[in-house]
């Protein structure tokens, strides 16, 4: 990671805070909230992938009142990847400065924001980060401990990225930043695109700042991790460490 290099950083822009949904109809309206209270200048874009439980419906209730709440719905459950890539666009097009990953379900508490920001003036990338001093995780069972830091450890060392919480998923993102991460050909569908994003913006050289958070686990609903989104992580975390690791031996070569 480097340092910033002394370099000065421009001013941050409009805030959007993107928060991608399936089945959150229990979470959502106390989310959006929180985040209206804690940054009041700062929109907020629902990514719902058509969630059964009707999510998509109480967002657009949403809106009615207020100007700051966008919606974007998509027609169908596509993964958390491909949800943050669609809303990213939209950020993009729109002219936030600023763009911002948060769960629906609170873990990612809403009133750490202004910290992650006060950060973002000095880097190009802020990770909420649960494993570095200071930061900690409420409510989570063991063995979700273990698949989250051992993820982060696996990934740390395999993809040589110097970050503590490579897979987490409450980050702000200068526009710039974004713009800098080649998305057009991202493929991570579950949350690996959370450790891919991250590898981008090491690999690219932007300043990544970690900040200490605290991560509660949901009192509603359901986490929506599974199975298939570990073996994808696994897959892919390892396919990019073995592609770089080649690569480098054959340019040695050359
Ligand atoms: N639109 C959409 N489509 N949203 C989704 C999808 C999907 O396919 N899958 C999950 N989400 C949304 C959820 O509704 C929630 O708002 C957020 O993504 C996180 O999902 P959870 O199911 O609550 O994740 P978690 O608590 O198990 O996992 C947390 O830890 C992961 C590992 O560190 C999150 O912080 C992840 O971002 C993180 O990668
Ligand atoms: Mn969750």
């Amino acid at each position: 990671m480097n340092d910033g290099g002394g370099r000065r950083f421009g001013p941050l822009g409009t805030t959007l805070v993107i928060i991608p949904t399936f089945n959150e109809a229990e979470n959502i309206k106390a989310i959006v909230g929180r985040v209206r209270a804690a940054v009041p200048a700062a929109h907020v874009l629902i990514a719902d992938d058509n969630s059964p439980d009707g999510t998509g419906k109480l967002a657009d209730e949403l809106t009615i009142e207020d100007d700051h709440i966008h919606v974007l719905h998509r027609k169908g459950k596509e993964g958390l990847g491909a949800a943050y890539l669609a809303g990213f666009r939209w950020g993009l097009e729109h002219g936030y400065g600023v763009l911002v990953e948060m769960d629906a379900d609170g873990s990612h508490q809403p009133e750490e924001l202004p910290r992650l920001l006060t950060a973002l003036k000095g880097a190009d990338l802020v990770l909420g980060s649960r494993w570095v001093p200071g930061g900690r995780v409420v409510n989570w069972p063991k063995s979700r401990e273990f698949i989250s830091r051992g993820g982060s450890l696996y990934s740390r060392v395999l993809l040589d990225v110097p970050l503590r919480d490579v897979t987490g998923g409450y980050r702000a993102f200068r526009r710039e930043t974004l713009e800098g991460l080649g998305l057009g050909d991202v493929s991570s569908q579950g949350y690996c695109f959370q450790v891919d994003l991250a590898r981008r913006a090491v690999k690219a050289g932007f300043h990544v700042v970690e900040v200490p958070i605290t991560f509660v686990e949901r009192e509603l609903g359901d986490s929506k991790m599974s199975r298939d989104i570990l073996v994808e992580a696994l897959w892919r975390v390892t396919t990019w460490g073995v592609g770089e690791r080649a690569g480098r031996i054959l340019g040695r070569k050359k």
